[in-house]
């Protein structure tokens, strides 16, 4: 009973959020990084150009790239078995189409992958993570089928520069947030349906010949999907509401759907048919994806989503979706995202009832403002949250008997939000010393996360108590 003895325990980031650097060792401009900070109130804008008087968070981000020895040893004192990170399209490839892959880029991430190694640290990679090289846009982006093949050259460098040394790989982050934030998911700024529909397309695409590539260079490799876990429980059992409810969860689970199965559901060919939109289909397609379907899926998981007959399909936000309606049964964070341990049981049994794949949870934490007292952090609202999430999930495993690898938290250490491009936002147990407007010393400083999580670890998910300092 309990947790298995290979659990992946560990944590998650992302290479743009983290690593800064951004135009170093040869590195070229990403999406990512024409993204201007934020807030929750306020928009951030996507600009043409990098203009000199706007702050962009993820050009020094918390500085990973000179960091990565000190962050690393952080993780390894917590025990950590996993370390879920991302590979910057942009400093292999710095305009996406070059034949050649950067020699310093790859040099970068063999001392990370390495040190992680030297630590007993199972390296977990994201091939593409919310960054794209910005000189793909020319082509228009994913739009364009040419870029499933500069996607699958920069994936087939990592499998065979990476082989023996990394087994873990996820094709893209949350692939459904093409739905929500094209942008972010594939450089796509346009709200287009059926440009977004095209876009996710080649994604598929680009993600079953990665999977054939993959293990064709490596058969011990175990490649995944992510999806951006939404959730969802029907405002009433109303019969409309349970179909607004499907229908909102059909706009979703398509994403998974077509890559653990290998082809679109019925459901979603009949919308796309009434949306007069065409696929991309080329001859071969069909075979493609059903010989590149994943070996297991996982997902992001922070909150839950309430649906019903009013809610309008319109989808806004990377987490904070408008669906129209609020469940009063759970509390929410101070960013208005949902808190719902119980619904990762849910979750869990949801996936692997509709796919029958191991599954592992690669995000879940929460974002939340701390403050340092004599020089401490005393985050026990963030022990608290993350406490009740595992419970869940344990029960997940000893009593529904779903085979979970492993658990890697958001943002061991804190990071530049996706959604609003701030730093106030803090997932860590590490916390950074840099403010909303790039100010700071950068310090990393241990919360009291920090040592509950090690404990969290050492016992292998049997000691969920915070014993206070
Ligand atoms: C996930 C993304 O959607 O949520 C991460 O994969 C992101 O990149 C995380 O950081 C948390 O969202 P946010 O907006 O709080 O950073």
């Amino acid at each position: 009973m309990g947790f298995p003895d290979n659990f992946l325990w560990g944590g998650a980031t992302a290479a743009n959020q983290i690593e800064g650097a951004y135009l170093e060792d040869g590195k070229g401009l990403s999406t990512a990084d024409m993204m201007t900070a934020g807030s929750p109130t306020l928009k951030r804008d996507i600009t043409a150009v990098i203009e000199p008087d706007r702050y962009y968070p993820t050009h020094e981000a918390i500085d990973h790239y000179h960091r990565f020895e000190e962050d690393i040893a952080l993780f390894a004192e917590m025990g950590f078995k996993c370390y879920r990170f991302s590979i910057a399209w942009s400093r292999i490839f710095p305009q996406g189409d070059e034949t050649e892959p950067n020699a310093k880029g790859l040099a970068f991430y063999d001392k990370l992958i390495d040190l992680c190694l030297e630590n007993g640290i199972e390296p977990l990679v994201t091939i593409s993570h919310f960054e794209n090289p910005i000189g793909l846009q020319k082509y228009g982006s994913w739009e364009n089928r040419k870029v499933v093949d500069f996607y699958l050259r920069y994936a087939e460098t990592l499998f065979e520069h990476f082989r023996g040394r990394v087994t873990y790989w996820l094709t893209f982050n949350e692939i459904n947030v093409m739905s929500t934030m094209p942008w972010n998911a594939g450089g796509i700024s346009s709200a287009d349906e059926a440009v977004k529909m095209t876009a996710a397309y080649h994604q598929f695409i680009a993600s079953a010949l990665a999977v054939k590539a993959g293990r064709a260079i490596d058969p011990k490799n175990k490649i995944g999907m992510m999806y951006a876990g939404h959730f969802s429980y029907p405002n009433s059992c109303h019969p409309d509401d349970i179909q607004g409810n499907e229908d909102f969860m059909h706009k979703m689970m398509f994403y998974p759907d077509v890559q653990c199965r290998g082809y679109y559901p019925n459901y979603k060919l009949k919308e796309l048919e009434r949306q007069n939109i065409t696929l991309p289909v080329l001859p071969g397609d069909a075979e493609i994806l059903k010989e590149g379907t994943v070996d297991f899926v996982s997902f992001s998981y922070y909150m839950t989503h309430v649906c019903g007959k009013n809610t309008t399909g319109i989808l806004r936000g990377l987490n904070g979706l408008e669906t129209g309606y609020k469940n009063p049964h759970i509390e929410r964070s101070a960013w208005g995202w949902g808190i719902d341990p119980k619904g990762l049981r849910y979750a869990l049994n949801y996936l692997y009832d509709r796919y029958q794949l191991p599954l592992m949870i690669v995000e879940n934490g929460l974002g939340a403002a701390d403050t340092i007292v004599d020089g401490k952090i005393h985050d026990d609202y963030r022990i608290d949250y993350i406490r009740q999430h595992i419970s869940e999930m344990k029960k997940a495993i000893d009593l529904d008997g779903v085979p979970v690898l492993g658990y890697t938290s958001w943002g061991p250490i804190d990071l530049i939000s996706a959604s609003t491009g701030e730093m106030s936002k803090r997932y860590g147990f590490i916390y950074v010393d840099l403010d909303d407007e790039g100010n700071g010393t950068k310090q990393r400083i241990k919360k009291d996360s920090f040592v509950w999580y090690k404990q969290v670890i050492a016992t292998n998910g049997e000691d969920l108590d915070w014993k206070e300092a």
